[in-house]
Parts: structure tokens; C-alpha cells; sequence
């Protein structure tokens, strides 16, 4: 059984709009044509067995199945979003697949983190999300924090500069904003720092940037 948490005060704008609209095509639309970059986040992330991972924005768990293979038995998937029916087509698919003893959910308004979460994970992710959370900085800052000292933290997102009229459309359709630079407080805190683009060979589009939290910062 999935340990599902939170609930109370977790109701946004954006929560209610993933709840009764995006969730309704968010697979059907974004599954397959992440499904490469997200399995490359996993790699990026050096996920071991017996990780805890923690995921932001986790929406219906696109990534989980990637990382529950990755952390196995032994590990932990801690998954924090505001909207209950992203989180309702996580537990599904936890289940579907089996792994649903490898995952904590929790609805709950991840600019709330510290109320929400105590545990310290060993590696954070968060794809597609800072460009949707409002207040990205804070959300970063706040599970930075929480993250131990000598684990990863990677962030998948769209960055599109100047978008074209179809990136505008898939923009408002994910209430996302077109240039959140969330790959700058791992370039400035972390080590290892690492960014790709892709496709790579233009300028905007998707990016995956990864680091490792300093010992001492
Ligand atoms: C574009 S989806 C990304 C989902 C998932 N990370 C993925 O890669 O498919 C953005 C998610 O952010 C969630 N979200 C938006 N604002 C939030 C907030 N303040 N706290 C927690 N989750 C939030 C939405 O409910 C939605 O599930």
C-alpha cells in the first residue's frame, strides 16, 4: 500500500487546475516523450540501493518507476505534490507496477516544505516543476536544506527564451513560465556540477542540471 500524507491546506490555484483539468491528458501527453530523459535523470543521479529520493512536484509519479528500480527494495521514494489527483495517478501506477512499499506521498503545497518534511534525503530531483511552482527559489532553498551533505540534486526542466506560438500554447497549458533559470543554484552551490541540453543542438528546449551538495559550503 502506498503511504499516502497531508491534505490539509495543500489547495492552490494551480493545485485545483492540475486536479480538474491537466490531469486529465497530463499522461497521454508528456509520458512518451519524457520517458528518455527521465530514465537519463536517473543515471545523472548516481541513485544507489537504498537511496531515499526525494521528488518535488511529483505529479502522477512519471518518474517513479525509473527511480523505484533504482533505490530497490531497501529504498525510498518521498513524492510532494499539491494536487491530489496527480497523486491519485501515482498511487495507480505504484500499484500497477508494484512498488508502492517503496513510496510516501504527500499532498501538500511544497512552498510549505518545512512543515511537511523532516526526513533528509539522498539525492533530490524535481522535473518540469520550477517552471510551474510559484516561488521556485524558496522551494529550492528549502529542500536544499533538507538534502545530506555529498548528495545530488538534479532539476529537469523546459526553458525556451524566446518561445515560439506552440511552446506559448504548451506553456499556459502547464500554467508554466518560459524561462525559469533553475539550473543556477546548482551552479552556484554545488559540485560536480554538471548541465546538458537536449535536443543539444539548439538553445532552448529541455534541460537536466545536476550537482552534489559540498561537504562544506
Ligand atoms: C508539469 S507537472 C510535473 C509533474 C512531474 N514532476 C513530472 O515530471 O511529470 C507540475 C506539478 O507541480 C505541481 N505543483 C504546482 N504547484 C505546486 C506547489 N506549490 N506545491 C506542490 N506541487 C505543486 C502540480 O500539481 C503538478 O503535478
Amino acid at each position: 500500500m502506498v503511504a499516502m500524507e497531508g491534505g490539509k491546506n495543500a489547495m492552490t490555484f494551480k493545485s485545483l487546475f492540475y486536479d480538474f483539468v491537466v490531469s486529465r491528458y497530463y499522461d497521454d501527453e508528456v509520458a512518451e516523450a519524457t520517458a528518455d530523459s527521465r530514465s537519463r535523470c536517473v543515471e545523472l543521479l548516481s541513485i544507489e540501493s537504498g537511496d531515499i529520493v526525494l521528488d518535488l512536484g511529483f505529479g502522477s509519479g512519471l518518474n517513479q518507476p525509473f527511480v523505484a528500480e533504482a533505490v530497490g527494495a531497501e529504498g525510498r521514494i518521498i513524492g510532494l505534490d499539491a494536487s491530489s489527483a496527480m497523486l491519485g495517478l501515482a498511487e495507480e501506477r505504484a500499484r500497477e507496477k508494484g512498488y508502492a512499499d517503496r513510496l510516501r506521498l504527500i499532498e501538500g503545497d511544497a512552498r510549505k516544505m518545512s512543515e511537511l518534511i523532516s526526513e533528509s534525503p539522498d539525492k533530490v530531483m524535481t522535473t518540469l516543476f520550477f517552471s510551474v511552482v510559484s516561488d521556485w527559489q524558496s522551494v529550492f532553498s528549502a529542500s536544499y536544506r533538507l538534502l545530506n551533505a555529498g548528495g545530488r540534486y538534479l532539476v529537469m526542466d523546459t526553458f525556451w527564451q524566446k518561445p515560439s506560438l506552440a511552446e506559448r500554447f504548451l506553456i499556459m497549458r502547464y500554467t508554466a513560465k518560459a524561462a525559469v533559470p533553475g539550473f543556477k543554484p546548482l551552479e552556484a552551490n554545488c559540485e560536480d556540477y554538471y548541465f546538458e541540453n537536449f535536443p543539444p543542438d539548439i538553445e532552448h528546449g529541455f534541460y537536466i542540471a545536476v550537482g552534489r551538495k559540498p561537504f562544506r559550503s
